[in-house]
Formats: C-alpha cells, sequence, structure tokens
C-alpha cells in the first residue's frame, strides 16, 4: 500500500483567492443582506399568526393585515433576495461554495410562494384565508425557517460575508 506523499489538497484551503468572502454591499463592513432579511423573516411570521388568529376569532381585521404584511413580506424578501444576489455574483470567495447556491435555491423557492401568499389575497382578502392562505402562510415560514437558518450557517460556519484574515 503506497502512502501519499504529501497530505489532500482542499482548493478551497489551497487556493489564496477563494478566501475572499467579505461582503461589498455593506455600510461600514456591515452586509445590507445581513441588515434587510430581519425584514421578509419577521412579517412571514405575522402573516402565519394574522391568519391563525383570524381563523380563531372570524375578525376580519386579521385577514387584512395578513394581506399587508404578505406584500411586506414579498417586496423586503425581493430588496433583500436583491442585495444577496449582487454580493453572490460579485465576491469570488462567496460565488465559489457551494453552500451559497444551496442558500440561493432556497431563496428563490421562498420568493416564488412569498409572491403567490400576496397575489392569492388581492381582490378578496378575507376569502383567501381558509384554507388555501394559511397552507400557503405555514410553508412560508417553514421555508422562511430554513432558508433563514441556512443564512446563518453561511456566515458563522462558513464565514461566509465576513472578512478573513490576511
Ligand atoms: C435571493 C437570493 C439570496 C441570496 C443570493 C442570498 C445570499 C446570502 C449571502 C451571500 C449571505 C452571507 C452574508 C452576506 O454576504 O451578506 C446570506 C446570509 C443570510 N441570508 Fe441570504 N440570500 C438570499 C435571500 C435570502 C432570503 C429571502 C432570506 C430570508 C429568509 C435570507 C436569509 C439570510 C440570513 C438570515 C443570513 C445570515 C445573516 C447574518 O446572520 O449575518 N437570504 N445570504
Amino acid at each position: 500500500m503506497n502512502e501519499p506523499d504529501r497530505d489532500l489538497e482542499d482548493p478551497v484551503e489551497e487556493h489564496r483567492a477563494l478566501h475572499e468572502t467579505e461582503s461589498r454591499i455593506a455600510i461600514a463592513g456591515h452586509p445590507l443582506h445581513a441588515m434587510l432579511v430581519a425584514f421578509p423573516i419577521a412579517l412571514t411570521m405575522s402573516v402565519l399568526g394574522a391568519d391563525l388568529l383570524f381563523w380563531w376569532t372570524a375578525d376580519t381585521f386579521w385577514a387584512r393585515v395578513a394581506g399587508w404584511a404578505s406584500f411586506g413580506a414579498f417586496l423586503m424578501g425581493v430588496i433583500a433576495g436583491i442585495t444577496g444576489t449582487i454580493e453572490l455574483l460579485l465576491v469570488r470567495g462567496i460565488r465559489n461554495r457551494s453552500a451559497s447556491w444551496t442558500h440561493f435555491i432556497l431563496a428563490v423557492m421562498l420568493l416564488s410562494l412569498m409572491g403567490m401568499n400576496w397575489a392569492w389575497r388581492i381582490g378578496d382578502h378575507v376569502e383567501a384565508v381558509l384554507p388555501l392562505g394559511l397552507i400557503l402562510s405555514l410553508t412560508a415560514a417553514v421555508l422562511t425557517a430554513i432558508t433563514g437558518w441556512h443564512g446563518g450557517k453561511l456566515v458563522f460556519d462558513y464565514q461566509i460575508g465576513t472578512r478573513q484574515p490576511k
């Protein structure tokens, strides 16, 4: 059995340029994407909350809240997504890590769901809630949790978006 004469190389570890993962869409080094994602996350959870409250109380106020919150979630999600996508395409170390693309795919599925949840409510926001509105809200909330958790993984596990030591 021949022993390899040197350790296996990790192309990401070996290639210095791939360490460039620092955010460029940032204010004083703080990524805009990380600042913006709080809005779609909170608003998506709010749509689910409002739908459940409408189901429980039958108060149409909650159906109206859900309609507006679903619009806000989609709008802010798209804006956050644009900052993330520019980052992904612009920064070599982000672009070269497959985890970034996994996050992108999750996010695009989530944004489609957010858009569907809003569009479904246009016209009659009361009739739209049960059952399909609630099902869309629940699915969007679960996918938001997965996408948000995965976004955190990019930063805390892979240091994506952070400045690497020279
Ligand atoms: C549509 C395309 C998207 C792309 C390409 C993208 C890309 C990225 C990238 C590159 C990062 C690393 C930090 C940075 O460089 O800013 C990140 C972090 C993150 N993303 Fe996204 N993202 C997208 C959409 C979303 C959406 C819709 C959500 C909402 C659920 C989300 C949630 C997060 C979270 C929570 C973090 C961690 C932020 C932190 O803790 O600092 N992303 N994303």
